[in-house]
């Protein structure tokens, strides 16, 4: 079974709460279980995990060699300036899909830059929660044990 690892980063705890015109009413605790009903759907076990600290998601994605085979992650605002979180996705070199729920190339222009992108597979942006679920999708084709 595919072990994919949900990473959320600065700010998505407050989902639902937070600017409802981009990024909707969901709440984290709801996005985190449609991630695991998606898995179950499409035979992968599904792992949540959410800081508003970088270092703790460094830590998250050190952990997780081994014990997964594919990595979605939402880096927040990190997206834009975060080399360290680049260098950890590179360094685990697990394959990793870059999610947003917003369009990062529709709004301001320092969004439109992702700094996380060349060390992930893809990038699925602006299509809400249900970008999380095509990028599990993306993952139990790249990401299957041989
Ligand atoms: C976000 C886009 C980022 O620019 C922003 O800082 C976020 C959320 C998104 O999901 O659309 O926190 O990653």
């Amino acid at each position: 079974m595919v072990r994919v690892l949900i990473v959320n980063g600065p700010n998505l705890n407050l989902l639902g709460a937070r600017r409802p015109d981009v990024y909707g009413h969901i709440t984290l605790a709801e996005l985190d279980e449609l991630c695991r009903q998606w898995g179950t759907e499409l035979g992968c076990e599904v792992t949540v995990f959410q800081s508003n600290h970088e270092g703790a998601l460094i830590d998250r994605i050190h952990a997780a060699v081994g014990r997964c085979d594919g990595i979605v992650i939402n880096p927040g605002a990190l997206t834009h300036y975060s080399y360290a979180l680049h260098d950890a996705i590179e360094a685990v070199a697990i394959p990793t899909i870059e999610v947003h729920l917003s369009d990062i190339t529709a709004r301001e222009p320092w969004r439109a830059t992702s700094v996380i992108a060349p060390a992930c597979r893809a990038a699925v942006s602006g299509q809400g929660a249900a970008g999380y679920r095509r990028a599990i999708e993306l993952l139990t084709s790249a990401a299957a044990p041989s």
